[in-house]
């Protein structure tokens, strides 16, 4: 480990003929701080609440104990304003601190990392910027929900084609299609509570590895940096990156719905679809072709899933077959866990902008539900009604689509006569199944008939603001 202290940076020289150390070769190999630094309120934090600890317990001398503070207090302010000094050769956000605050106080600094360790000292930075995070993407999810839910009021009458395999599939309010991203983000926003909670959980005061022989308050240190519990086992507690994985997992499944709408968004501005019309901030022309208006955001927030998956899968490899307990490989942790929050806040908030910033265009989108067989089922279902077995109905209708579709025409553009050839159980009733009437007979719970779909936005909004509500 680097050492602080003016004496061990000549000893740290390289000396002529001897095999490159740090500063040489090695240098740069072992050094985190380009990216750790990022986590200096939480450790300056920590240190905070470690160094009160141990003046009020008198571990160390009281007043040695206000020097640290506000020395460290100091340290935060020059890291805060651009002022300080980041130093490579002391590798990481824990030396650089340290050693700053030698350069302020001078020797009531040593006392600081008393009764502490790297070890238990960075999993603890690292958990309270984990919990803090997933409290940012749960707001940015929820912000995300609740345009959803407005987008979906503004348009609460347009009609689509609800798709399978992308083929024209049943009608659907388009109302119920944006509801269902909300429940997928309802779920994001239970994962990122449980990787906040798996995170809150304060590893300080278990020393490099089995613990420590002060008459530490673990108590107290917890309750000052806001953790609700403290680890049990202090090897297990200085090795344990499952709350990392929970919160790259979360986030995984948070890019893989925003990949999903993106995916939608980018379909649908297409002029094959051409249900919606992307803002102009969130699309790109093209430097050759003059008419194209590129869905370039949505392209790139189903693009930046795969980093995200690649981290989780990072995480998972780097963690695999270490020995108990700390190991230098969990230093990689960390990038994976900032590049994740780096992506996956962004996408959320850029998201949550299309989809408020566009215009959906519920004319075309309408006319693609009648122009389209969407109302076989409701045929199929209308002889059901009439006492033909579901199974035969459905042979019923796939011929008369067929034949219809032979004569270049939909299902609601056949005479009557045409029916009855198929089956005698059809009268004019048959012309009552139309798209809307499709739409209203599904009042099933969570279908999308429009009233049940007005409660269930009257629900959603409603369920943002309670405690539970997205469970
Ligand atoms: N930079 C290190 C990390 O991120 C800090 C802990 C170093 N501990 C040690 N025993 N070398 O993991």
């Amino acid at each position: 480990m680097p050492r602080v202290t003016k004496a061990s940076k000549t000893a740290r020289k390289p000396q002529p003929g001897a095999a490159p150390r740090s500063k040489s070769l090695a240098s740069g190999y072992t050094v985190s701080l380009s990216y750790d630094r990022r986590l200096f309120k939480e450790d300056i934090a920590g240190s905070i609440a470690h160094a009160r600890m141990l003046g009020r317990t008198g571990i160390i001398p009281a007043a040695d104990a206000r020097r640290i503070i506000r020395g460290l207090q100091q340290v935060e302010a020059e890291i805060a304003d651009g002022k300080f000094k980041w130093r490579d050769d002391l590798e990481d956000i824990h030396m650089n601190v340290e050693a700053r605050l030698f350069d302020l106080i001078g020797d009531a600094a040593g006392r600081l990392h008393t009764a502490r360790s790297r070890n238990d000292q960075v999993a603890t930075d690292t958990r309270m910027y984990a919990r803090d995070r997933a409290s940012e993407a749960i707001s940015a999810l929820g912000a995300l929900q609740l345009t959803l839910v407005d987008v979906a009021e503004r348009n609460q009458n347009a009609i689509l084609p609800g798709y399978t395999h992308l083929q024209r599939a049943q009608p659907v309010l388009l109302a119920h299609h944006l509801l269902a991203y909300y429940e997928m983000f309802a779920r994001d926003v239970t994962r990122f509570q449980a990787a906040a909670h798996a995170a809150n959980v304060m590893p300080l005061g278990s020393g490099a590895l089995a613990g420590l022989p002060y008459p530490i308050d673990r108590a107290g240190v917890a309750e000052e940096l806001g953790f609700t519990r403290v680890s049990r086992n202090s090897m297990d507690a200085v090795s344990d990156r499952d709350f990392l994985l929970d919160w790259l997992h979360a986030a995984a499944v948070a890019m893989m719905h925003i990949s999903r709408l993106g995916e939608e968004l980018v379909l649908w501005s297409s002029d094959e679809f051409k249900f919606v019309r992307l803002a102009d901030e969130y699309t790109t022309g093209s430097s050759i072709m003059p008419q194209k208006r590129n869905p370039d955001f949505a392209e790139l927030a189903r693009g930046k899933t795969g980093r995200v998956y690649g981290n989780l899968m990072a995480a998972l490899t780097i963690l695999k077959g270490l020995p108990m307990t700390y190991n230098r490989d969990l230093q990689e942790d960390k990038e994976r866990l900032f590049d994740t929050v780096d992506t996956v806040l962004p996408s959320i908030f850029v998201v949550q902008g299309m989809l408020a910033g566009a215009t959906f265009e519920t004319r075309r989108m309408r006319a693609a539900a009648g122009a389209s067989y969407v109302l076989a089922t409701d045929v199929a279902d209308y002889l059901v009604r009439k006492g033909m077995p579901f199974r035969q109905a459905h042979g019923v209708v796939a011929d008369l689509s067929a034949a219809a579709a032979a004569k270049g025409k939909f299902l609601h553009e056949l005479t009557l006569a045409e029916y009855r050839r198929a089956s005698k159980l059809f009268d004019a009733a048959v012309f009552k199944v139309t798209v809307e009437a499709s739409i209203a007979a599904r009042g099933t719970e969570g279908g999308t008939a429009p009233e049940r779909v007005r409660v269930a936005l009257r629900d959603a909004r409603a369920r943002l603001n309670e405690p539970g509500g997205q469970a």
